[in-house]
């Protein structure tokens, strides 16, 4: 028993020591009034962030803004929630587990929706999630994705559910 203590305490820190981890949110769909905060927000947040301890919330992003930062999400322990952006494209592309530690609305891990323009135009055509083509785990919770009609699904999604 103590070997084990001591390896899980060796791997906590390997972890640790390896992972650039930051906090996530839980404000679900409320914002801040201003769309330059919340964007700088959101780049403060995860710029340079591997895991993302908690959720990772995606809300009320205007276009054009360079998202490029969330290429570094490896990992969210709790949901993912992308809704209310304008944005086209959101490059989380290695984006490889949600562990779904806590769920949106009590049943979701990863949750997409109402991403439209004000135009009228399509909202988000590509989701980026490079990975989930690849290899995604989604560890507890379902899937709720509502795309833009007409959209061009660039989406194909592979689950695995994994029982790690
Ligand atoms: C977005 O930001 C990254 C660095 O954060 C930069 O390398 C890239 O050129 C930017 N892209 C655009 C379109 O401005």
């Amino acid at each position: 028993l103590q070997t084990l203590d001591s390896l899980s305490l060796l791997s906590l820190h390997f972890f640790l020591s390896l992972c650039l981890v930051c906090p996530g949110t839980e404000n679900k769909l409320s914002t801040l009034s201003d769309l330059d905060q919340q964007y700088r927000t959101l780049k403060k947040l995860y710029e340079n962030c591997e895991v993302v301890m908690g959720n990772l919330e995606i809300t009320s992003i205007d276009r054009n803004r360079n998202l490029s930062f969330l290429k570094s999400i490896r990992e969210v322990t709790g949901y993912v929630l992308v809704a209310l952006n304008q944005f086209d494209h959101l490059p989380l592309e290695n984006l490889r587990i949600i562990r779904g530690t806590k769920l949106y609305e009590g049943r979701y891990a990863l949750a997409i929706f109402l991403n439209y323009r004000r135009d009228g135009y399509y909202g988000l055509r590509q989701l980026g999630l490079r990975s989930l083509t690849v290899k995604m785990f989604i560890l507890r919770g379902r899937i709720y994705l509502c795309l833009t009609a007409g959209s061009p699904l660039p989406v194909r999604l592979t689950l695995l559910k994994s029982p790690v």
